[in-house]
């Protein structure tokens, strides 16, 4: 069950680092430079996330997900970015955040009695980044 939930969050990560290098490179915006920064924030931690759930998934007896098509079929969300405006694109990762924070309560609740106490330390430290980057997104898009 470990490695299906962490599956889910590497690729949920991996789409989401698309996404937040999209934001980062094309948004257009009177706050560009804040946005441009905030997503560089939320990439770099992304990008570390990933080898640390892989690295989890290979520690309980999984096979990494590594490919982009089993990373979208994986995934809870597209990585199509459709918004052309800036607060479009914020709302568009606001949502993406959001299912992850939903996705990984879930998956919590699920391990709780498994004794796998390390991936439970894994995805409580990733819900916590999530729901970090909820509130910014929501405190820059509802400004
Ligand atoms: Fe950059």
């Amino acid at each position: 069950m470990s490695v299906n939930v962490l599956s889910k969050l590497l690729a949920n990560s991996y789409v989401l680092l698309v996404k937040s290098h999209n934001v980062h490179w094309n948004v257009v915006s009177p706050n560009f430079m804040a946005i441009h920064l905030m997503t560089e924030g939320h990439y770099e931690d992304l990008f570390k996330a990933i080898d640390i759930i892989a690295e989890r998934i290979r520690m309980v007896g999984g096979i990494a997900p590594a490919t982009f098509a089993k990373f979208r079929e994986l995934a809870s969300f597209s990585d199509e970015m459709t918004a052309s405006k800036d607060s479009e694109m914020l709302d568009d990762l606001l949502s993406c955040h959001t299912a992850v924070c939903s996705d990984l309560r879930l998956g919590i609740s699920e391990l709780s009695g498994s004794g796998d106490f390390a991936t439970l330390d894994v995805l409580d430290n990733r819900l916590s980044f999530h729901e970090k980057v909820v509130w910014m997104l929501k405190a820059t898009v509802r400004a």
